[in-house]
């Protein structure tokens, strides 16, 4: 795909549903007996094979109209999947979906695409070892794997090595069908949707902020009540358009209705920090959550900034498309911190490293930080072919870089798009941008 500049981006983004919000709600869904009511579902294709998969473990689940039924199989009640539960290229499906049939009498066989399959697990099976559940797989600790789920699961206290809201929901949920207390505690706050969830279902979680950090504590074997679930618009969607419309001369563009959950909303935060003119509009709550409208204007005079490292894990998703930014930026972006970047789709700083190198863009990086050296809004070249490797904000950040360089970026693979964010060409293209398939 290649996108090349083009006139201003006007109008208004509907972005596609929460991504993480919506695997959680097919899987509360399914350990639910009764009938869960979900709308406003992403239907991308990395919550597709979570669908998929809770069908596999017994669950039923339809889409009638717009709204998706889940029939539910109750806490402890997942089946033995016939076969092997493939989650293509989803790290939430495989590792959330692990927790929580880690804790029932039941085996199953995990695989994923070529960039899951090399993404670490152990940091999730370490932690279901404890509650009995046994992990056979590679030496390495990558997939495919299969869990073998405890007979008698044991509750566990475990304090997370990695920042991670994955490996904390994998826990989570395999502590629902465990008896007694399950804690997690994490010492830098994850996005907390899980959660949240959970207390909807009718769990019941407790959080308390404490010197070692943020502990978890789940009352185990709850009964879920069914619920009817509207999943508000996906933040790291959004940051795609909004992103665009900052860096198109003329541009103005409204983000309608986003979930702006503090443990989510960092980019935002750091865009303003840098001076983009983008507002809050219409600040209001939405089944639990702080919701906004977005506008997002261009914004020539962006400096480069200081990304606090504690702030990472609320932008984990958004470091990409925020180093497009820096690029247009005036001066030095400094981004510490970011270790969990190298195990993502791919390695995100790599990645992003090559091809804003290849489109005249200085970066310098270490393990755990990355430094983008801003060019200035007109003075990014482009012109470059980039690879994705298999990762769909790798492709979507390029393809907005590409709308303001002086000569097109191009990327190799716009498939993995299709995973969180379905609908990207066509939205972008009724704002005005130019991205096509070459
Ligand atoms: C997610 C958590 C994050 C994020 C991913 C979605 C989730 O991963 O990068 O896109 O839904 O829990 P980590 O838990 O590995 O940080």
């Amino acid at each position: 795909m290649t996108s090349r500049r083009a006139g201003p981006l006007t109008g208004e983004a509907h972005v596609p549903g929460d991504k993480s919000i919506s695997h959680r709600s097919l899987i509360l869904g399914a350990m639910t007996v009764g009938e869960t009511k979900v709308t406003g579902l992403l239907e991308g294709q990395d919550v597709l094979d979570t669908a998929k998969a809770m069908r596999a473990f017994g669950a039923q689940i339809e889409k009638i109209g717009e709204t998706w039924h889940v029939h539910g199989v109750g806490v402890g009640g997942f089946l033995e999947p016939e076969n092997v539960i493939d989650c293509g290229n989803s790290g939430t499906s495989v590792r959330l979906i692990m927790g929580t049939m880690a804790t029932s009498p039941i085996v199953a066989t995990f695989t994923g695409d070529a960039s899951l399959n090399k993404r670490p697990m152990a940091r999730v099976t370490d932690p279901l070892t404890l509650f009995g559940a046994r992990a056979y797989g590679r030496s390495s600790g990558r997939l495919p794997m299969t869990i073998v789920g405890a007979k008698e699961p044991m509750p566990v206290r475990y304090a997370t090595p990695v920042p991670s809201a994955q490996v904390k929901s994998a826990v989570l949920l395999a502590g629902l069908n465990a008896p007694g207390e399950t804690v997690v505690i994490e010492r830098e706050s994850t996005r907390d949707h899980t959660e949240r969830m959970l207390a909807g279902f009718g769990a019941s979680i407790s959080t308390e902020d404490t010197k070692e950090g943020r502990v978890i504590t789940l009352q185990g074997r709850p009964e879920f009540v069914p619920q009817d679930i509207v999943v508000p618009r996906d933040p790291s969607s959004a940051a795609f358009p909004v992103c665009a419309a900052l860096i198109v001369e003329g541009s103005d563009v409204l983000v309608p209705n986003i979930g702006l959950n503090p443990t989510r909303a960092g980019l935002f935060f750091a865009l303003q920090e840098m001076g983009a003119n983008l507002t809050f509009e219409n600040m209001r709550e939405a089944g639990g959550e702080p919701v906004a409208d977005l506008r997002a204007k261009f914004s020539p005079d962006m400096k480069g900034i200081e990304v606090p490292a504690e702030r990472a894990a609320t932008m984990i998703d958004e470091y990409p498309v925020l180093s497009v930014v820096a690029a247009f930026a005036q001066g030095k972006t400094h981004m510490p911190g970011v270790k969990e970047l190298r195990v993502k789709e791919s390695d995100r700083i790599d990645a992003m490293a090559r091809g804003l190198r290849a489109a005249g863009v200085q970066v310098d990086e270490g393990e755990d930080w990355w430094t983008v050296h801003g060019r200035g809004f007109g003075d990014v070249a482009g012109g470059a072919t980039v690879e994705t490797f298999l990762d769909h904000r790798i492709a979507m950040s390029f393809l907005v870089m590409g709308l303001a360089t002086n000569a097109p970026m191009s990327v190799d693979d716009g498939q993995p798009i299709a995973t969180s964010f379905p609908i990207f060409e066509g939205l972008m293209a009724d704002l005005g941008a130019h991205v096509e398939r070459t």
